[in-house]
């Protein structure tokens, strides 16, 4: 299958989003045309980051509104486009029959398209290793392409929170089927990214992610256990990498329809750790570490040991990535210093610090 050419049009859908910010930019730093499509091009508090990227000025971006709940709508945006970036979420996940929908017409705009090769489908590590039992992470440790999370698990529903993972593994199927349907038209490949922690572009995407939201929290004096998973270390990938994942996919002519790709750098990093690696990688800062808040109800506290045994015990793989795409994860000291620096100068969060130091802004 074709992979887009160098320096084509990419349609990128959450544009305005954490991800879907920095893929535009790294599609611009790399020679590529590119149509953002957001919701409200006029909310300046959530797209002015992009009105001011260089290539907006040139006219090699241009922004779209669209909105996933409206058949049709990324129609006119999609033609003439090489690729497509498909990295919004969508309004619910807790409604599957929606979710399908949602799929069906987004595919209807790609094949309406006439031009597009391949669509990258942004779904997320929760469609590998979200568990209704996480005692399946015993049984099958390994977190690569090829796991799934057990879908003949009863306790498998939208109702016990397993909504978001349900959604992302329906989405990957539904772009592939449509794909084949298209005898080779186009083909769809899904990203699978980690826990993206990095550098924000706008102030508003300090309370997405969740995670650099989490770091704010923590900035601001309020550190919690992962609420994605009792005791559940974090497991990183950097944003700018994540971006750089989603291109290198695009642009792969080693990747087939249906195939999924996990983006994490495979380090992983315990809540208690992160909030004082804030001062051991910023002492200047003066960051005033919190104790770690344990929101866990007491039958959830009380399996601790045995949680955190599970978590330990997993694999995390990411070589198939890194062959195809060429991506070089960085180290979390990096992603997360970053993250930090972007909270305080771009969202001007006011961390909470230790006596004898003062804010700079
Ligand atoms: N962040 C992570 O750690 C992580 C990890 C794994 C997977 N992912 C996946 O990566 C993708 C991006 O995540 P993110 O953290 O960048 O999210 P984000 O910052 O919240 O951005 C998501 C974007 O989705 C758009 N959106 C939501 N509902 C929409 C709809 N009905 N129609 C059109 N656009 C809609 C929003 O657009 P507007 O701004 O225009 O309203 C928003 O900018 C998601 O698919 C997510 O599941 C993220």
């Amino acid at each position: 299958m074709a992979s887009v050419p160098k320096h084509g049009t990419i349609a990128v859908t959450g544009a305005a989003g954490f991800v879907g910010g920095w893929v535009v930019r790294r599609l611009l730093d790399k020679g590529y045309r590119v149509r953002a499509c957001v919701r409200q091009i006029d909310d300046d508090a959530r797209t002015g980051f992009l009105k001011a990227m260089p290539g907006h000025a040139s006219g090699r971006l241009t922004l779209h509104a669209a909105d996933l709940d409206r058949p049709g709508s990324y129609d006119a945006i999609f033609a003439g486009c090489d690729g497509v970036a498909h990295i919004s979420h969508v309004s619910t996940y807790d409604d599957l029959d929606y979710v399908s929908r949602v799929c069906d017409h987004l595919a209807t705009s790609i094949e309406r398209s006439g031009s597009v090769k391949r669509v990258v489908v942004t779904s997320s590590v929760a469609a590998v290793m979200s568990e209704a039992d996480v005692r399946e992470l015993v049984r099958r440790p390994v977190l690569d392409e090829d796991r799934f999370p057990d879908e003949t698990n009863p306790k498998r529903s939208p109702e016990r929170g397993q909504g978001y993972s349900m959604g992302k593994v329906i989405a990957e199927r539904a772009f592939a089927q449509a794909a084949e349907r298209s005898a080779g038209r186009w083909d769809a490949i899904t990203c699978c990214p980690g826990d993206n922690v990095g550098p924000i572009q706008s102030a508003h995407q300090k309370d997405m992610g969740p995670w650099q939201h989490l770091v704010e929290l923590m900035l601001l004096g309020e550190c919690r256990q992962n609420p994605m998973g009792a005791y559940r270390p974090w497991m990183p990938v950097d944003v700018r990498d994540d971006a750089d994942s989603h291109i290198g996919l695009l642009e792969s002519d080693q990747v087939r329809n249906g195939e999924r790709y996990i983006a994490w750098s495979t380090e992983t990093r315990k809540v208690e750790d992160i909030c004082a690696d804030i001062d051991r990688l910023l002492p200047e800062l003066g960051h005033d570490t919190p104790p770690v808040i344990d929101p866990y109800p007491e039958h959830v506290r009380a399996r601790e040991a045995e949680l955190r045994a599970i978590w330990a015990g997993c694999e995390l793989r990411n070589e198939r990535i890194r062959r195809v795409t060429g991506v070089r994860f960085r180290p979390w000291d990096e992603s997360l210093r970053d993250c930090v620096e972007s909270l305080l100068s771009i969202a001007k969060v006011r961390p909470k610090l230790r006596a004898g130091f003062s804010h700079r802004n």
